[in-house]
């Protein structure tokens, strides 16, 4: 079983590439489950509510336990049981590190501690679809802001910034230009997987 996780700010378009990439998986015979973060398991759907809700004040660290909670349950009920040739995930730990770490100003250690004490399974491919800020929230600006969304485009510039420097520690996570045409970014993230299944 491999992971692909994707990742970046609102308005990206990781729900457009997640829809073509699994057409694509299904076209061609390959298994996979998809599943989305903070959720896809029962409670994390109810810590989601908590956590996207707007009416609700939280605090950082309690935003980043609740993710962790979230997390905890979708690696020991799902990702963990998973026979699938593919686990998509639809956000992962590295949106902790970049939201609540760069974004919400946590410290970067105590959010790899979390990460250890979940052990969370390490991605063979992370995708971050790159745009800037007001782009992407052009995209998004029929939609009704929730919680997170409502934190402002400095957040929002952090949470950018700290993608990319989240990719530069690894070689498995991957920027992809999304301000491009959703196919040519589709094709982009073919190769890339391409490549991860010849290692
Ligand atoms: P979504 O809109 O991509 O489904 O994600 C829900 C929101 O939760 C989105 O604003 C990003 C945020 N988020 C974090 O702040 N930290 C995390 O660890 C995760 C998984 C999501």
């Amino acid at each position: 079983m491999k992971i692909i996780s994707f990742e970046g700010i609102e308005g990206v378009g990781k729900s457009t590439q997640i829809k073509l990439l699994t057409n694509h998986f299904q076209s061609t015979g390959i298994s996979y489950e998809q599943f989305r973060e903070p959720g896809s398991s029962d409670a994390g759907e109810k810590i989601r509510e908590i956590l996207l809700d707007k009416s609700l004040q939280l605090s950082s660290s309690t935003e980043l336990l609740l993710m962790f909670a979230a997390r905890s349950e979708l690696i020991n009920q799902k990702i963990n049981n998973s026979s699938a040739e593919f686990v998509i995930l639809d956000r992962y730990f590295h949106a902790s590190v970049a939201y609540q770490g760069y974004g919400r100003g946590i410290n970067l250690d105590s959010i790899y501690q979390l990460i250890k004490i979940t052990e969370c399974p390490t991605p063979s491919l992370t995708i971050i679809l790159d745009i800037d800020v007001e782009t992407g929230f052009k995209r998004k600006a029929a939609d009704t802001k929730d919680r997170i969304e409502s934190a402002g485009d400095d957040f929002f510039e952090k949470v950018r910034a700290g993608y990319l420097e989240i990719a530069k520690d690894h070689d498995y996570i991957k920027v992809v230009d999304a301000d491009d045409d959703p196919e040519a970014i589709h094709q982009k993230i073919i190769s890339l997987i391409e490549e991860i299944n010849h290692d």
